[in-house]
């Protein structure tokens, strides 16, 4: 089920098939640098596609999606958004993972666009977060291309990381 489109990509709910090209990506060290989990293994990537399969299970509409560079019909990433419960307030993240392979093409700029339009104009949504390992400089340029704003320092699962916020402008 495609989810989005951009210019240069299409996000469809994850399917069994795409365990190879996942897992792959989630083995990248480097790809998962700011996880609190670090790499996953073939096992867990398994679990997760399964987990998302039907959409997130509390909100079909959200979850992680295989993220398609549609001129190559190549798996190139997982992006999605991701429901929270942040100090009692039900939140939504855009996530957002590209393959080492495909940075600095703006990719990532576009598809936290993406979300951030899918989540406000199609889904009605009000407000969308990201939370970004302070560290994570090229996550935190990504969230700001996207209109996003750093909102305030968090610990979460006692890990530091950084609120970006943007809410749905009304006219
Ligand atoms: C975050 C991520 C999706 C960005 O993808 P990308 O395709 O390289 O992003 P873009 O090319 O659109 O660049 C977006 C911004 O990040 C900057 N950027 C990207 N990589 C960078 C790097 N290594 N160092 C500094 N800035 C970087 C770009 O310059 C651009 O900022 P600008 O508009 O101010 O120039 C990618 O780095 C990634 O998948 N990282 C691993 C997964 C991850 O950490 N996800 C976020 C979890 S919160």
């Amino acid at each position: 089920m495609i989810v989005l489109e951009t210019p240069r990509l299409m996000m469809r709910r994850l399917e069994p098939n795409d365990l190879d090209s996942l897992a792959a990506l989630y083995a990248d060290p480097e790809v998962r640098r700011y996880f609190p989990e670090g790499v996953l293994t073939r096992g867990e990537t398994a679990e997760e596609i399964d987990w998302f399969r039907n959409g997130h299970p509390d909100d079909p509409r959200l979850g992680l999606w295989a993220t398609i560079e549609r001129a190559s019909g190549e798996f190139i990433g997982r992006c999605g958004l991701l429901l929270w419960e942040i100090e009692g307030r039900r939140e939504i993240e855009i996530a957002y993972l590209i393959a080492r392979t495909h940075w600095r093409t703006g990719l990532g700029a576009e598809a936290a666009h993406a979300l951030v339009t899918h989540g406000f104009e199609t889904l009605g949504l009000n407000r969308l977060i990201a939370l970004v390992h302070p560290d994570n400089i090229p996550s935190a340029k990504t969230a700001k291309r996207a209109g996003l704003y750093l909102e305030r320092p968090l610990t979460l699962d006692g890990m530091l990381c950084h609120v970006y916020a943007i809410e749905r402008q009304v006219s």
